[in-house]
């Protein structure tokens, strides 16, 4: 049956899933108008925030939360709305071939819906051939560039499994393949569904829940209580075992709580603006190179970070008599972060050493061995004008990072208010996270540890000789 009020009511103004449901729930008769379209290809009968999600002829709808939220069916069953429409063509897509053809995702469940009807699916193209001439088409985007396989095709319906996986940009690009077809008279449908966490947990949480409502674009939280089909206690047990943050985005739907890996809190880090910075810093800009370029295999290679850190030392005096203390502010003053070819990161470099100043130390992460001193020489000489050296890689980034993360937590480190601020705190609070880039917290650790060697070594010493010595003769000072 047609779907009179996906057009109105779930339009302007907006209302919410919720207030939907109440109204449909005191008016019985809006249920009858309010069933989804359904054919016999699809064999489950809606829940209700599925249907919900099917009544939608909105541009974009997302449906995200919970694991286990019925979300992937959703999918499915929408992906099938429109199959006996002569010329409809539906894509539904995971990141890998790989994803696509686990035992229960969306491929192997659209076989055993599928078999035994009168749709024939042709492997080469993994694609579900209708009786009506319609098709549902599987493919993946593994690869940035895989987005562009799709150049030639037009569909009506495009949805995202697990969207988080996914890059925004390939996400954007496959809405220039939605298109209407002559004669075909069907909405043109960009649909999504996800888990919270991922890669691409930020974007998808900036367009979706955040943006909510805004052209068009509608979300639908899943819960897993929405889906009674499911045996919640067990898989409640199952879920148990998760670390809270994982738990809490696959059980509840969580966007908002972050995977964060405690070395590092948000609100420890200090800010400053850039013109109240004190004069008379030592600094440290410290490089720390990606191994990889972006390329077609790689779509969300590392990052070559060149991060400036500035420190400051106080020197307090507690009393007569007593030993002089020192007291160490950090600022981290700024972030180059990019992706480029050698021969960009090489004029990123020049730019920022040429910003900087020539009072600026230049720390370059060391590889190991006869390639790492190769490395340091070919900067030494293109950075000509600052010093440059190089810092041994270290094997155990956490360990790396310790002093610099408590410094954090002393209050020591400050950073300047720039554009750069939230992606990096995004980062710090992760860290360590394998699934999150910590590129960002290996220059900070860099700048942090090689910041204080750059200059000041002598005083270093006489005050931890004067330290050690007040130590033996019983008077306590504070170690910096
Ligand atoms: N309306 C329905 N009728 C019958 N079974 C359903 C329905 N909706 C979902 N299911 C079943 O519930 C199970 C979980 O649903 P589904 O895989 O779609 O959830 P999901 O939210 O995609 O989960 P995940 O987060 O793990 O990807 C599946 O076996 C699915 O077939
Ligand atoms: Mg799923």
């Amino acid at each position: 049956m047609e779907a009179p009020l996906s057009g109105t009511l779930l339009n302007e103004p907006l209302p919410s899933y919720e207030s939907l449901l109440k109204l449909v729930q005191a008016t019985p008769a809006l249920l009858e108008v309010t069933e989804p379209r359904l054919n016999r290809y699809i064999p489950h009968y809606p829940h209700e925030k599925q249907a919900a999600f099917l009544l939608l002829e909105c541009l974009e709808a997302f449906y995200g939360g919970a694991a286990g939220g019925g979300k992937s069916d959703a999918l499915l069953m929408a992906a099938l709305q429109y199959v006996d429409v002569p010329g409809y063509a539906a894509l539904l897509l995971r990141k890998s071939y790989q994803d696509l053809s686990l035992p229960d995702a969306l491929m192997a469940r659209a076989r055993e819906w599928l078999e035994g009807t009168d749709a024939v699916w042709d492997r080469e193209t993994h694609t579900w051939r209708f009786p009506s001439g319609a098709t549902l088409t599987f493919g993946y985007l593994e690869t940035e560039d895989d987005k562009y396989r799709y150049q030639s095709s037009a569909f009506q319906f495009i949805g995202f499994d697990e969207l988080s996986q996914f890059t925004l940009t390939q996400y954007l690009y496959l809405f220039s393949r939605l298109r209407k077809k002559d004669g075909v008279v069907v909405p043109l449908r960009m649909r999504s569904a996800s888990n919270p966490g991922g890669r691409g947990h930020e974007w998808v949480r900036d367009r979706f829940i955040i943006g909510r409502g805004v052209d068009d674009r509608i979300f639908i939280s899943a819960k897993l209580e929405d889906n009674p089909t499911l045996d919640i206690a067990s898989y409640e047990i199952s879920l148990a075992v998760l670390d809270p943050v994982t738990r809490a985005q696959l059980r509840h739907g969580d966007w908002e709580v972050r995977q964060s890996g405690g070395m590092f809190k948000r609100e420890s880090f200090k800010y400053i603006r850039r013109e109240m910075l004190p004069g008379g810093l030592s600094k440290v800009r410290y490089w720390d190179q990606a191994a990889t370029e972006k390329s077609q295999k790689n779509s969300d290679p590392d990052w070559t970070v060149g991060l400036l850190m500035g420190l400051q030392v106080e020197k307090l005096k507690e009393g007569e008599g007593k030993p002089t203390r020192s007291v160490r502010k950090y600022y981290i003053i700024d972030v180059a972060r990019l992706r480029g070819s050698p021969a960009q990161v090489d004029e990123a470099m020049k730019a920022c050493a040429a910003m900087d100043g020539k009072d600026t130390f230049v720390y370059i992460e060391q590889e190991p061995g006869a390639s790492g001193k190769r490395a340091i020489a070919y900067f030494i000489d293109l950075l000509r004008g600052n010093t440059v050296r190089g810092d041994p890689k270290t094997t155990n980034k956490i360990t790396n990072a310790g002093p610099y993360s408590s410094a954090v937590e002393r209050g020591d480190v400050w950073i300047v208010e720039a554009a750069w601020n939230a992606v990096f705190i995004l980062e710090h609070e992760a860290f360590p996270n394998p699934n999150i880039h910590d590129d960002q917290v290996d220059g900070g650790a860099g700048g942090y540890n090689t910041v204080g060697k750059s200059s000041g070594l002598l005083e270093w010493y006489r005050e931890e000789a004067e330290r050690v010595k007040a130590m033996k003769e019983g008077t306590s000072a504070s170690p910096s």
